[in-house]
């Protein structure tokens, strides 16, 4: 007996819209991507011939795509950070179950009323949480959950940002300024607070942050240093954040993340032209970015548990996101980026727990492979398989309340803000 096909619709074809795709296109039995739409064509077209989507299913934007009759199961909803809302409340009206990238939308009233609406529609809304979808937080999940840590009292955790990660994404990039998307804290770790939401089963009463800007602006720029960063300046050769690693790359043919968002090129010539004409060509000191580079945030959880949490930009690329997670019967030590829990019962000793699925299959779409089990486990949620998402809109919106409490602390210079009382000015 054949399966039943799920059919897609993807609007937003940059890198998540692509992300997805690429993981759909290996489970051709179960979905089919029917249309897309991306307001830059050479975008939709080259996402429209790797993953088969027909002519007439291609719209010239999310608007457009969603003037049609229903034209798919599920709408893929990759835009950018305040288009979410948007596109997701028409979107259910119109009948489409939703895979909607993080943050649901900025203001957490508009997460509500996605919430509200999806209820009223009877429609599914996964929120890309996808870090609840990676083998590693599962296991790590599933040690907390068994009791052997005892009861858990503490956990300290860092998300290292990555120093070029930064200078791409936060500096020169589509998240540098808080006023066009969301404070860092909401973009960046709006997964973690979902995880901590998650692993604990706890809820957050309140919270307090302290962190800035204090590096990526114009007076702690290299002396003699031109607004471009180019070969020019007395730092090129020295400076961390030069544009020479994208160029590095490029010399060696890689062309994927990050490089693709800077240009569709997949030639080194046409590739430094754009570079050098575009936002990321610019010095990484004098941008138009205002998000933070390093914050802090401490949290109290019900039952007196308490969680301090590090984001930093100056961080090489293996710390990655780390966790000590303290109970009273043992402590859990371990990374995303490792293959192994270091998990120390206090009476037994230690023991190394391997959970890893790295498969080739999932590894290599990023995320420690939550992308791509986050379209398996949709395609169960859809076939009632599986009765909720474990990201549902519903269990999303206290992580994006957490986060914007978070900053308005840090804002205020670190004062307390009560869950309760926050939620009720919103
Ligand atoms: N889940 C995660 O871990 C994760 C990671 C990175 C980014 N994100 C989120 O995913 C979203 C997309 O990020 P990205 O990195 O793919 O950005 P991107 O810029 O690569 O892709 C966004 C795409 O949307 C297109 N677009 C803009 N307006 C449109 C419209 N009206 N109709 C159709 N297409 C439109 C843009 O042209 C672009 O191609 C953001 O909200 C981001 O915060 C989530």
């Amino acid at each position: 007996m054949s399966q039943k096909k799920i059919t897609v619709a993807v609007v937003g074809c940059g890198s998540r819209g692509n992300a997805y795709a690429s993981s759909i296109k290996l489970m051709p039995e179960k979905f089919e991507i029917v249309a897309c739409s991306d307001i830059i064509p050479d975008k939709m077209e080259r996402f429209a011939a790797e993953y088969g989507v027909p002519a007439e299913g291609c719209y010239p934007s999310a608007e457009v795509l969603l003037e049609q009759e229903k034209l798919a199961d599920v709408l893929f909803i990759c835009t950018m950070d305040r288009q979410h809302y948007g596109h997701a409340i028409p979107a259910l009206k119109k009948g489409y179950h939703l895979v909607l990238e993080k943050p649901a939308s900025t203001d957490p009233k508009e997460c509500m009323e996605i919430a509200r609406v999806a209820n009223e529609n009877d429609r599914h809304v996964v929120v890309c949480h996808v870090l609840r979808y990676t083998p590693y937080f599962r296991k790590v999940k599933e040690i907390v959950d068994s009791g052997v840590l005892g009861k858990v009292y503490n956990i300290m955790a860092n998300e290292g940002v990555t120093y070029w990660h930064q200078a791409h994404s936060f500096v020169r990039g589509n998240w540098r300024n808080s006023d066009e998307t969301c404070p860092m804290i909401m973009q960046k770790c709006c997964h973690d607070m979902d995880i901590f939401l998650w692993i604990t089963g706890k809820h957050c009463k309140a919270i307090s942050s302290f962190g800035a800007l204090s590096h990526f602006k114009r007076e702690c720029a290299p002396e003699g240093s031109p607004e471009r960063c180019t070969e020019e300046c007395p730092a090129y050769a020295t400076c961390p954040y030069s544009i020479e690693r994208y160029l590095h790359h490029a010399k060696n043919g890689c062309f994927g993340w990050p490089l693709d968002v800077v240009s569709p090129a997949t030639n080194y010539e046409d590739f430094r032209r754009d570079l050098l004409a575009g936002p990321y060509g610019r010095c990484a000191y004098k941008c138009d970015n205002n998000v933070v580079d390093h914050q802090v945030v401490n949290v109290l959880f019900e039952d007196d548990l308490t969680l301090t949490f590090n984001m930093c930009a100056f961080t090489n690329e293996h710390t990655g996101r780390g966790l000590h997670i303290m109970g009273t019967m043992g402590d859990l030590v371990s990374n995303l980026d490792d293959n192994k829990i270091k998990l120390t019962h206090f009476r037994q000793g230690i023991e190394e727990v391997e959970y890893i699925d790295y498969s080739a299959e999932t590894d290599q779409f990023g995320h420690g492979g939550g992308d791509y089990v986050l379209v398996s486990d949709l395609y169960d949620l859809l076939t009632g398989n599986m009765p909720n998402s474990v990201t549902s809109i519903n269990d999303s919106v206290e992580s994006h309340i957490m986060c914007l409490a978070a900053e308005k602390s840090r804002v205020a210079g670190g004062e307390l803000v009560r869950i309760e009382d926050y939620v009720k000015t919103l």
